[in-house]
């Protein structure tokens, strides 16, 4: 039984190294058409969204399906987190139903208490804080295009978001040569780059800066999100003005060599911080990253649930992946 069955996953640094590359050696598994079983058969998986998704919400119902199980989707119009009941009653009445829960939240502190509360795993769908399953289909994505991951040189341009704190863990993890630039103001919280050090017991390979130029001219990977996430719409147009100089254009992508590949987690706000020349242009992988969302999700669900599941814990049958 491997190390991952039975486990949530809130935040990327609950893995190790060498769990999230058995998660990318499973999802390449998956991909090139390996047999993943039926390891979530018989098993149903609550699936809340209190914030709107298109890729997770469908990578992991289809995710959920191929493996054997049953999605039931939730939506916050139904459920209303802290309105209608606290988020511990609905994960500890959830967790005499289902199976496992899978969970987009707007608060982190929301989906800590969620795991908390329930016996069985709670995956994180993306909180504020962090978005786990995004950086792990990023993971495949750039093993696929590079064939390694340490040493992999990304710029990440943007906000010191949910998705650039996951980044920053998986890179300390892995070794990967993760620079992130973005406008005074929006740098990575401090304690995230704290976290950070302490995963790479002091020295994190990550570094931050406000001017792209160094960080891009040997760049193979660039890298960015939304200027304004889920719930800082109020932000919008100071967000716009404080990011402007930032954008992800042709006169950006001048700076990094012509190799490099573009990535966003989607969805964009084209025309703010990418531009429809470079998400559509020649050196995106986009579209390539959104599907490896399915792979990476398939591969770490087949993982979790490998074992028989009794309130929670697992009581061994191996993962059903060949190896
Ligand atoms: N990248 C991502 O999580 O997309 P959705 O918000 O559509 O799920
Ligand atoms: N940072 C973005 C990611 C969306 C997938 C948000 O939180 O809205």
């Amino acid at each position: 039984m491997g190390s991952l069955a039975g486990r949530d996953l809130i935040s990327i640094a609950d893995l190790s190294a060498a769990e999230i590359t058995e998660v990318l050696d499973v999802a390449s598994a998956l991909k090139a058409g390996a047999d993943p079983g039926r390891p979530l058969a018989g098993r149903n998986l609550a699936m809340i969204f209190q914030r709107p998704s298109n890729r997770t919400r469908v990578s992991f119902e289809v995710a959920v399906r191929h493996l054997g199980g049953h999605p039931i989707p939730l939506f916050n119009s139904e459920i209303q987190i802290g309105e209608r009941e606290s988020t511990a009653d609905i994960s500890r009445i959830l967790d005499r139903y289902v199976d496992g829960i899978v969970a987009r939240l707007s608060h982190h502190r929301d989906l800590v208490t969620m795991a908390r509360s329930a016996r069985g795993p709670v995956v994180n769908a993306m909180t504020d804080r962090e978005h786990p399953c995004q950086v792990l289909a990023d993971c495949l994505t750039i093993r696929e295009l590079l064939g390694h991951l340490a040493g992999a040189r990304v710029c990440y341009v943007g906000d010191g978001n949910n998705v650039c704190t996951s980044w920053i863990y998986a890179a300390t993890l892995l070794g990967i040569d993760l620079r992130v630039v973005g406008p005074e103001g929006y740098e990575p919280h401090p304690v995230v780059l704290e976290r950070a050090d302490v995963l790479a017991g002091g020295h994190s390979p990550v570094r931050h800066s406000h001017e792209a130029a160094e960080s891009l001219e040997d760049a193979e990977i660039i890298y960015t999100d939304v200027w304004t996430s889920m719930g800082q719409e109020a932000e919008q147009q100071q967000r716009r003005d404080d990011f402007a100089r930032l954008q992800v254009n042709d006169g950006l992508l001048a700076q990094a060599p012509p190799t490099a590949k573009v990535m966003h987690c989607l969805p964009a706000h084209r025309g703010e911080e990418i531009t429809d020349s470079v998400l559509d242009g020649p050196q995106s992988v986009v579209f390539d990253q959104a599907e490896n969302r399915l792979w990476a999700q398939e591969a770490l669900l087949s993982l979790i649930f490998s074992g028989e599941l009794q309130n929670g814990r697992t009581a061994g049958r191996g993962s059903v992946i060949p190896s």
